[in-house]
């Protein structure tokens, strides 16, 4: 199979918040984890799955949690569509994550394919959609207070 590059964050990705930017690079970061190991065998693939993905759906489980909260702020469309895609994407991860705790490992391959698109097609379709709503809260937020855009920080482990 054709062997992948790692995820790049570039503006393309960007959602127009500072905040929602750098949490996004982050899960590429993550990602990123695995795509490395491509060219390693298989028991070290499949024991960075084992590690790789508990941290993904925490961190992820995390943003998603912040994004809702900041598209509430921000009054944007389509919030309860939205947390359910989060629902959906959460599901998903943790459904790969029972199968590999049974020793279920699917092609290296498909792992990466499928964290690649989970991802990718996330924050592309769904999460630009919240754009303009974080343009204005942004807008108002420097009117009101006078301060700059600002990455707020999101614990990890
Ligand atoms: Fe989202």
């Amino acid at each position: 199979m054709t062997r992948l590059p790692p995820m790049r964050w570039t503006r393309l990705y960007s959602v127009g918040h500072p905040t929602m930017d750098a949490q996004h690079q982050k899960l590429f970061v993550l990602v990123n984890e695995l795509i490395q190991m491509q060219d390693t065998d298989s028991i070290s693939q499949q024991q960075a799955i084992r590690e790789t993905l508990p941290k993904l759906a925490l961190y992820a489980e995390k943003h998603f949690h912040a994004e809702e909260m900041l598209m509430a702020k921000a009054k944007a469309e389509h919030l309860d569509n939205h947390r359910q895609k989060h629902a959906a994407l959460l599901n998903q991860v943790t459904e790969l994550q029972y199968k590999v705790g049974k020793g279920e490992f699917p092609p290296f391959q498909e792992v990466l394919l499928f964290l690649r698109y989970w991802l990718a097609e996330h924050i592309l379709v769904t999460d630009k959609r919240y754009a303009p709503a974080m343009a204005k809260l942004l807008i108002e937020n420097e009117l009101t207070n006078g301060t700059q855009a600002s990455v707020e920080a999101l614990e990890l482990w």
